[in-house]
């Protein structure tokens, strides 16, 4: 969004003729994404609110909204232009755009809306289609049969089914002009499904969420993020998503954490005529305000008393200005959340403003999919089983892939802090995904020397702990070489080799928070994951000095180190080679955890690539580089966020490691059943091979197939037809999105091979 101005900004520059229609994603945060809607009148920055304009009453002209708030798309009702003879001429003569005065992408609505009011509308299916593709429309809508939620299933079914058979003659009208096919489904999940993939099968641009005006004016929230979730994991994910008539900044935050894209709103224009102002927390009548709620540009100079005085036009003008402000400073703040990974935080944090939006977030993060994930932590949420039930006694099937749909779109690990948010912290998607991850990937050293029938969980601090642990570490590891090391934090236990890790490493909360004695049950249930839910639990205080002497003590206590040892243990120092060697072998230990759960590889291979590694280390001990004998660099762990940049070597000996087929097709598959396989390949074609090879980014479009497990932000490999290494790089997104994309970066190259 560009900046406020008062003076007439820019006509804006068509697209290329070959990209109208298509959407790209230039940034993602899981299922929040921001995009490009390439049109012959600009190209449409998402997520996009696209006011509603009513061709009869104009409350903000579309000129302004252009010049003045930088919009670049709106909505408007072709049922209404046609319908008056006056506006259907100068339409017909002229074009929409010159009828509204607006140089950007409108969108028209088809009159379902109407039929939904009055019940029923006097124009046919075609015949509308056809009216919007005259005056010049950019988007058409075909006329969807609106489904009810009061509606029976049987009339939800006729809905959807209706509006499945309208889109062939409805897309043949339309021609090249872009078409919305909405979906409905009422209340039903499985007919909303329907809907969704019957509808996905046809020609159609973009996919509006349909039939939602009730259930958010009777502020149905849960059953708002229900329909989401029903639907848009089934449609074409390289389509933008609408939601109908959905315009309250309040409701943003989660509808584009869910995938929405677009919004329309006619709430800035009708609240204002009874005086109600939005916010992001809800709605506030001007009533008896002394102050506004937020202080916008168009107010700047009025105290809420002032406008209360004023006439009544000129009041709903200036009170649709400022709605229209602070909901386009919402979806600012959702643009900026996208960029710095902190969508669901701010959905978390609004989830608070109202109670069927807490209702509706809780659900999504908590029931019923998501039982089988740390309810120790939980015991706090509300889990809803009749909600459940009812979802059952549809037949609606379950909701764990909604929620699996969520999470493998998450990028992890993150760069910055994780701030405590109470109980949710736990429901992050983001949090979820890198706690599936630890758990699926990481396991114990398979030794059996001294402390292998033991686990050492150390508590009671914030990280970093390298410098704290380091020298109990090297000595653990020359005195007990079987002993694993956790480290209690706030959302789990980390295994020591993967220190630095986040989001583990850095929760940012209250010191009690870190200070909690762990529970042992709950303990011994997560070691049960990694296979040692046998081992005795010694638990260790971090705070405080002398935590070397205090782990060393607890270990005798436990009868794990004896007799003599203990005292060389506690006194002598080491030999120089003694340490330098299991400083060694902690280093590639740390290297090769990441490696293992960072890029999906099997332990014994990592094992056998690091056979005689070395390593770069920084002056704070830091593992930089990974080198090999002959000099080779491998990976890198990064400091930031504590993950793993893979080298062009290591790309070559990870390759070369591969035993699973060439993939041919695009098929998602559950990371589960793809353990160890290694990092996810793309095959790219022979036109873009050369490029790649370069190391220039790969593109939508230039795919031939990727590996199930790829999820956005994962480390993969480029390869030709052939199988032959060209690159590697991250992915972007998921394998469906890599059949489906036409435009766009697909994997942003790393290093190519040439
Ligand atoms: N406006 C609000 N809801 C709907 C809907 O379901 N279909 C159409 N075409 N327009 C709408």
């Amino acid at each position: 969004m560009g900046a406020w101005t008062d003076g007439p900004r820019k006509e804006p520059a068509p697209c290329r003729e070959a990209d109208t229609g298509l959407f790209e994603v230039t940034s993602r945060d899981g299922r929040g994404r921001l995009g490009r809607l390439h049109t012959a009148h600009g190209i449409l920055e998402t997520p996009a609110l696209l006011p509603v304009i009513n061709p009869n009453i104009r409350t903000i002209e579309p000129r302004e909204m252009w010049d003045r708030y930088g919009i670049g798309a709106l909505i408007t009702n072709s049922y209404i232009i046609w319908k008056h003879e006056s506006l259907k001429e100068v339409a017909t003569k002229e074009g929409v755009h010159t009828l509204l005065d607006y140089p950007g992408v409108i969108m028209t609505d088809s009159g379902t809306f109407q039929a939904y009011i009055y019940g029923d509308v006097e124009v046919g299916v075609e015949e509308i289609v056809e009216f919007q593709k005259s005056i010049g429309v950019d988007i058409a809508t075909m006329l969807d049969v609106f489904s009810r939620p009061d509606m029976t299933e049987e009339q939800v079914a006729q809905c959807v089914k209706e509006t499945i058979e309208r889109a062939p003659a409805s897309l043949s009208a339309a021609g090249p002009t872009m078409l919305n096919g909405p979906i409905q489904g009422g209340l039903f999940k499985h007919l909303r499904t329907q809907s969704a993939q019957g509808m996905g099968e046809f020609d159609f641009a973009i996919h509006p969420i349909g039939g939602i005006v009730p259930v958010m004016e009777r502020h149905m929230y849960k059953d708002y993020a229900k329909i989401m979730l029903a639907s848009i994991p089934y449609l074409p994910p390289n389509r933008p998503v609408h939601m109908f008539g959905c315009g309250h900044p309040m409701l943003f935050p989660m509808s584009i954490a869910l995938g929405a894209d677009l919004f329309d709103s006619a709430a800035y224009a009708l609240f204002a005529r009874d005086g109600r102002l939005l916010t992001p927390w809800g709605t506030q009548k001007i009533g008896t305000l002394v102050e506004w709620p937020e202080r916008m540009p168009c107010v700047s100079a009025y105290t809420p008393e002032d406008v209360r005085a004023m006439a009544k036009d000129e009041k709903t003008a200036l009170l649709a200005r400022y709605n229209l402000e602070v909901t386009l400073s919402e979806l600012d703040r959702c643009k900026q959340a996208i960029r710095d990974g902190t969508l669901w935080r701010l959905a978390e944090r609004r989830s608070h403003q109202h109670p069927a939006l807490r209702e509706a977030f809780l659900w999504i993060s908590t029931s019923p999919h998501n039982k089988k994930l740390d309810l120790q932590f939980l015991d706090e949420l509300i889990l809803d089983d009749r909600d459940a039930a009812r979802d059952r006694d549809q037949n609606a099937g379950k909701w764990e892939d909604a929620w699996d749909w969520i999470v493998q779109s998450q990028e992890s690990p993150r760069k910055g802090g994780e701030p405590w948010g109470g109980e949710d912290t736990h429901v992050r998607p983001h949090i979820n995904a890198a706690k599936k991850a630890l758990r699926n990937h990481w396991r114990p050293q398979n030794k059996s020397g001294r402390g292998s029938q033991e686990v050492l969980v150390a508590y009671g601090t914030s990280g970093p702990w390298r410098e704290r642990l380091s020298d109990l570490m090297v000595r653990l590891e020359h005195h007990c070489p079987g002993l694993e090391v956790m480290i209690q934090t706030p959302i789990g236990l980390l295994p020591y080799s993967l220190e630095d890790l986040n989001p583990f490493t850095h929760i940012d909360g209250p010191q009690w928070l870190w200070r909690r004695r762990p529970n042992s049950l709950s303990i011994r249930e997560e070691l049960e994951h990694y296979g040692m839910g046998e081992r005795r639990i010694i638990l260790v205080d971090l705070l405080g000095d002398g935590i070397q002497s205090r782990a060393i003590s607890a270990l005798e206590q436990a009868g794990v180190l004896e007799g003599n040892e203990d005292v060389k243990v506690h006194t002598e120092p080491m030999e120089k080679e003694q340490r330098e060697k299991a400083k060694l072998h902690l280093q590639r230990r740390h290297v090769a955890d990441k490696m293992v759960l960072l890029l999906n590889m099997d332990a014994e291979d990592v094992e056998l690539i690091l056979e005689d590694s070395t390593f770069v280390v920084n002056r704070l001990g830091r593992v930089k580089n990974a080198i090999l004998a002959d000099g080779t660099h491998i990976v890198s762990p990064r400091l930031t966020d504590g993950g793993l940049s893979i080298a062009d070597g290591g790309a070559k000996q990870i390759h070369a490691h591969r035993t699973t087929p060439l993939p041919l097709g695009f098929e998602q598959s559950e990371p589960e059943a793809n353990l160890s396989k290694g990092p996810a390949w793309v095959v790219v074609n022979d036109d873009a091979e050369p490029f790649v090879r370069q190391g220039r980014n790969v593109f939508h479009g230039f795919i031939l197939g990727c590996d199930g497990w790829i999820s956005p932000g994962d480390g993969c490999l480029l390869v030709n037809q052939k199988g032959e290494l060209i690159g590697h790089g991250i992915s972007q997104c998921t394998p469906r999105e890599m059949r489906d994309f036409r435009k766009g970066v697909a994997v942003k190259t790393r290093g190519g091979i040439k």
